[in-house]
């Protein structure tokens, strides 16, 4: 055997032996629905939760663009693919969140990628909330700064961490999810705006779980009262529907990165079609401040027969453990017509593999409540009151 895929076997085998093993598997999706298998099952696993990547107006949008520009961007945007729908896009993204300017990027990973070793480089300082998704840890970590994670939104641990470094370096910045992607909780902006303030840290939050689902639609900068947030980036691929990042900021910042982020000068622009659709979604999205509330009230409504803390965003976990038993819990729920994917390390720390369920708009409460019932019975083991 050819000494590569020797050393891919072995790699295998060893993530078999944990269950910790992943491929995709073929889904197709129809709104809150899936076939898995020739099966039909009601999905708890989608991040689409407005339900707008199927929304007439938005794949009419993404068709006239299809017809009018095709359907790719042919160059990146430094070159010949800055198609004019960009700015539509840019204007609007930079209105919801309140700032300057927006910056769109091949991905929400892409955009993380870019903008943190846009700003921050070895001789500076950087604080990550320990469990922020993995391209705040990748941009940062390309960044070659100098990199401390604090406590899970403990303010007083990041607090003490600038207290220790920050006089050591030009620049620093704090970044966190401001919806934790597996743990649906918010990050304290008020506590992290005020440290950023005192020790002259940049902000940076992630928003790709609260665009369209908190602050009425305006994401997690607006969920608290305003908070004063430099740096908003985020995922045009969740309750925007489409695909795409972006970070909305100062025009300084804005123009820096379309001249120093890597991913936004050597990648080629997003297809037409993509950007038309992300513009159509955003629109309703400004439109429609009560329906993005829909989400956090049925995910409410999951938490509160489940007795768990109250949800704060469209993401609930139910924590199981070691990576088996969530394998196990998934699929007692897959027997009962329900798509509830397990989430195992790397994605979450070690002991703490969980079921992750989100919800959108569309999902019907009296399904929500089933959902509660089954898993109250089948996976948490306790019976019905
Ligand atoms: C918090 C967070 N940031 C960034 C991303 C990446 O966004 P994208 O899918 O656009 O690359 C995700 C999820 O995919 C996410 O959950």
């Amino acid at each position: 055997m050819h000494s590569l895929d020797e050393f891919a076997w072995a790699k295998l085998a060893t993530l078999d032996q944990a269950q910790l093993r992943r491929a995709p598997v073929m889904t197709a999706r129809s709104g809150i629905w899936v076939e898995r298998d020739g099966r039909r099952l009601l999905s708890f696993s989608c991040n689409d939760y407005l339900n707008l990547s199927q929304h007439p107006a938005v794949i009419k949008a993404a068709i006239a663009a299809a017809e009018q520009y095709g359907v790719g961007a042919g160059a990146s945007r430094l070159v010949t693919g800055n198609h004019p729908l960009y700015a539509e896009l840019e204007t609007r993204l930079a209105r919801m969140k309140g700032t300057e300017a927006a910056c769109v990027f091949g991905s929400g990973y892409l955009a993380n990628a870019g903008i943190i070793p846009a700003l921050v480089g070895p001789d500076d300082l950087i604080l990550v909330d320990e469990l922020s998704h993995a391209c705040i840890h990748a941009g940062a970590k390309l960044s070659g700064a100098q990199l401390y994670r604090y406590r899970h939104r403990d303010v007083g641990h990041a607090d003490a961490l600038l207290a220790e470094h920050r006089a050591l370096h030009p620049h620093a910045l704090i970044a966190t999810d401001g919806v934790f992607s597996m743990d649906g909780d918010l990050a304290p902006l008020a506590g992290l705006t005020a440290i950023a303030q005192r020790y002259d840290a940049w902000l940076l939050t992630d928003d790709a779980h609260g665009l369209g689902v908190v602050g009425g639609g305006r994401g997690s900068t607006f969920a608290g009262g305003r908070a004063d947030v430099p740096l908003q980036m985020g995922t045009l691929s969740k309750a925007v529907g489409a695909y795409g990042g972006y970070l909305c900021a100062s025009a300084a910042v804005v123009a820096l990165m379309q001249t120093r982020a890597r991913p936004f000068i050597y990648s080629t622009g997003l297809p037409p079609p993509v950007v038309a659709a992300a513009i159509a979604a955003l629109d309703l999205i400004a439109r429609q401040p009560d329906y993005t509330g829909e989400p956090l009230r049925k995910a409410r409504l999951f938490a509160r027969a489940l007795d768990l803390p109250e949800a704060q965003s469209a993401i609930v976990p139910v924590i199981i453990g070691e990576a088996t038993a969530a394998l196990a819990a998934s699929k007692r729920l897959e027997k009962e017509g329900l798509l509830v994917v397990a989430i195992r390390p790397p994605t979450v720390p070690v002991g703490t593999a969980r079921l992750r369920f989100s919800f959108t708009a569309l999902h019907p409460d009296a399904e929500i409540e089933r959902l509660a019932a089954i898993v109250r019975d089948c996976v948490l083991g306790r019976a019905l009151s």
